[in-house]
């Protein structure tokens, strides 16, 4: 038998695994590097976070992916050069990290990667008719593999795809299995570059179970802001945001596209709510004079009221339930107002009250999603009508 399969034979069956998470959303601020072990699979699994830290990307990285990101001109030969580059990057991260915590590649079962998604493309986006969804995340796993040593299970999408899905959000699985309680319903509210929610049913029925994404959380403003403030990559607690007001016009121009009619679970990404769709929004409330502050401060508003329409529409019907905060917009003071007053019938936490830090929640997902391919995939999320089929995801990439 090949040595690489005996290996990951034997972790399959271990009582415990050590589990390196990372996640690189849409944000494209840093790797979040989760370093988990579970004890078992599947509803439940008892779950220790290790280590965690988000290292932050340097300029020069940043400004490569940006060439590329969500652009329908990229170029192919960067394109190309970036899908190892950027996981030999990671892998780096990832050894300094070990160094740091003092654990050797060696007592690390696996590696979960996410990858960096360039470009995401539900058939909701692109409109052809003769192709289905799509979504394309670069950094490939035998790289990571080769240069940490350890087994790495990457490019969980595409099976998503495959079995129906749009490729997004998948933070259903992990969701459904860690932070499940009878009795209680739960949304899990993740506020990246775009936001999205699960919802965990009291009933634990995972046939009730769904997520979707909500729109944008944080991309819409970063992306202003970095086209406005040069050398500035977000509003910073808000401090621009709440210098300004809102202007309903454009407001109301922003909220009005298909996408917000749509029903649940769907998708999107940067390359619906980008800079045109500000412009386009202005353009139509004519508001094209509006300052930089009073856009802020209604981008801002925009997140949040879609973000709150999204979840009154699911949880809305008065049961009580608990809204679990994570991601980076949690940070934006002003946001978090706004989702607080739009939201009265939630009670508000975040997952640290759960046991996993909020900013780490989305690595640790992605670990779990390993931890299920090689050591569990015996949850069954019904027919898959709500966007979940029942798979277990993730390539395998074997080291040397
Ligand atoms: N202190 C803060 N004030 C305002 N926004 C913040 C703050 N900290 C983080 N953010 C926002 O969170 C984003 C990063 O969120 P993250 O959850 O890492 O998203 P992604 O999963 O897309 O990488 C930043 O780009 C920024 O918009
Ligand atoms: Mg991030």
């Amino acid at each position: 038998m090949n040595k690489n399969i005996q290996r990951l034979y034997d972790i399959a069956g271990k009582a415990e695994r050590i589990i390196i998470g990372l996640m690189s959303g849409t944000s494209v601020d840093g790797l979040d590097v989760a370093l988990c072990r579970f004890s078992g699979a599947g509803l439940d699994v008892p779950i220790r976070l290790l280590a965690f830290e988000t290292v932050a990307y340097e300029e020069d990285f940043k400004k490569e992916i940006a060439a590329v990101f969500s652009r329908r001109d990229a170029d192919l030969e960067k394109v190309t050069l970036l899908n190892g580059w950027i996981a030999q990057q990671h892998a780096a991260i990832i050894n300094d990290c070990l160094k740091k915590w003092g654990r050797s590649p060696a007592a690390v079962d696996l590696i979960a990667s996410h990858g960096q998604t360039i470009f995401h493309a539900p058939r909701r986006l692109h409109h052809l008719e003769k192709f289905g969804n799509a979504t394309l995340q670069i950094g490939d796993g035998d790289h990571i593999a080769v240069a940490t040593g350890i087994i790495t299970i990457s490019d969980f999408r595409q099976k998503h795809i495959a079995a129906g899905g749009e490729g997004a959000p998948l933070a259903a699985y992990g969701d459904f299995l860690l932070f499940s309680r009878k009795g209680e319903n739960r949304i899990m509210l993740n506020i990246g570059g775009i936001a999205n929610f699960t919802y965990l049913p009291g009933s634990l029925h995972a046939n009730e179970v769904f997520c979707t994404d909500t729109g944008t959380g944080n991309t819409l403003m970063d992306a202003f802001i970095r086209k406005n403030y040069p050398g500035k990559y977000f509003d910073e607690n808000a401090q621009i945001a709440s210098r300004g007001s809102i202007n309903e016009a454009l407001l109301a121009a922003l909220k009005d596209h298909e996408f917000f009619a749509q029903g649940f679970p769907k998708t999107t990404g940067p390359e619906l709510f980008n800079l045109q769709y500000l412009d386009r929004a202005k353009q139509r409330s004519q508001s094209t004079t509006v300052s930089n502050e009073d856009t802020m401060a209604t981008l801002n508003r925009f997140s949040a009221e879609t973000i709150a329409d999204a979840v009154n529409a699911v949880a809305g019907n008065g049961q009580p339930f608990s809204l679990f905060v994570s991601g980076g917009g949690m940070h934006n003071p002003l946001l978090m107002e706004h989702i607080v007053s739009l939201l009265p019938g939630a009670s508000l936490k975040n997952t640290a009250v759960l046991d996993i830090p909020p900013d780490a929640k989305e690595a640790v997902l992605f670990a779990v999603l390993a931890n299920e391919a090689v050591g569990g995939g015996n949850i069954h999320f019904g027919s898959g009508r709500n966007g979940i089929p029942g798979v277990s995801m993730g390539k395998i990439s074997f080291p040397l």
